[in-house]
């Protein structure tokens, strides 16, 4: 790999679907004295850009961690700018991606969110499902406990007898139905947790973290990653060899 090139050898071994937990925009910000607001914006950006990379490089499917359930927790200002940014992209970007073969889903709770912004994702999707080059999964309001938790009740609803409860049933329970798990997962600046992302799908992801915030990681940081996964001996359990 060459960044003055910019040639990157075929990937042997690329992940399927690669989770993304876009950590640091806020620390992005403040390093380079811009609010947070320009750092969430900054982090969006790079999301864009990767997609085509993800495209380049043979990534199938992408899952980016936008909005946690928890993240309800920050100021009213950083909220309403996050879902702003979100509105704008459907809004301005997302025939753009559109053309490049994204389709758009959504994991999380819709409900909670303003009907304006929730009519856009479901728009947003409904206009992208015949396109089969990158399926982009935005995890916005999303949680991985309060996933199971809708999971369970919907399970009790449906009168599934206990018998009949098996994990790939409560697989078709989850926000990623029918979606293979993460092969990867990718988690900047540097924190060494899930903070509550895909917590039953990625029982055997391999996770790569860096320090890098996300704004800052590149396509030639992202060929690492994934080139590290290709390396990496996957066991489920078994034994090595
Ligand atoms: C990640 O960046 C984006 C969201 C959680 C919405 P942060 O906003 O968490 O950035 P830091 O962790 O404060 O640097
Ligand atoms: C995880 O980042 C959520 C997203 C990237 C959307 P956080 O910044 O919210 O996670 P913690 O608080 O460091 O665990
Ligand atoms: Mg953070």
């Amino acid at each position: 790999m060459n960044e003055l090139t910019d040639s990157f050898p075929l990937l042997e071994y690329p992940p399927q679907h690669v989770g993304i937990i876009m950590d640091g925009n806020g620390r992005w910000a403040e390093a380079n004295g811009k609010s947070r607001y320009q750092g969430h914006q900054a982090g969006t950006d790079n999301l864009e850009r990767l997609l085509d990379d993800s495209i380049e490089f043979g990534v199938k499917m992408i899952t980016a961690y936008a909005f946690s359930t928890e993240n309800w927790r920050r100021s009213t200002i950083e909220i309403k700018g996050l879902m702003k940014i979100l509105e704008r992209v459907i809004d301005n970007r997302l025939v753009e991606l559109s053309r490049k073969g994204v389709q758009l889903r959504h994991l999380g709770d819709l409900e909670k969110l303003e009907s304006t912004l929730r009519k856009k994702i479901l728009q947003g999707i409904e206009s992208t499902r015949h396109n089969e080059k990158l399926i982009l999964n935005v995890a916005f309001n999303y949680g991985g406990r309060s996933e199971i938790v809708q999971a369970v009740q919907r399970v009790i609803q449906d009168k599934i007898p206990p018998e009949q409860i098996t994990e790939e049933l409560l697989s078709r329970y989850m926000y990623t139905a029918g979606s293979p798990d993460p092969d990867l997962i990718i988690r900047t600046s540097g924190e060494f947790r899930t903070s509550n992302f895909l917590i039953w799908q990625a029982a055997y992801a391999e996770y790569y973290v860096t320090p890098t915030y996300w704004p800052d990681f590149n396509k030639t940081e992202y060929y690492r990653a994934l080139s590290e996964f290709g390396k990496r001996d996957r066991r489920y359990g078994g034994r090595k060899g």
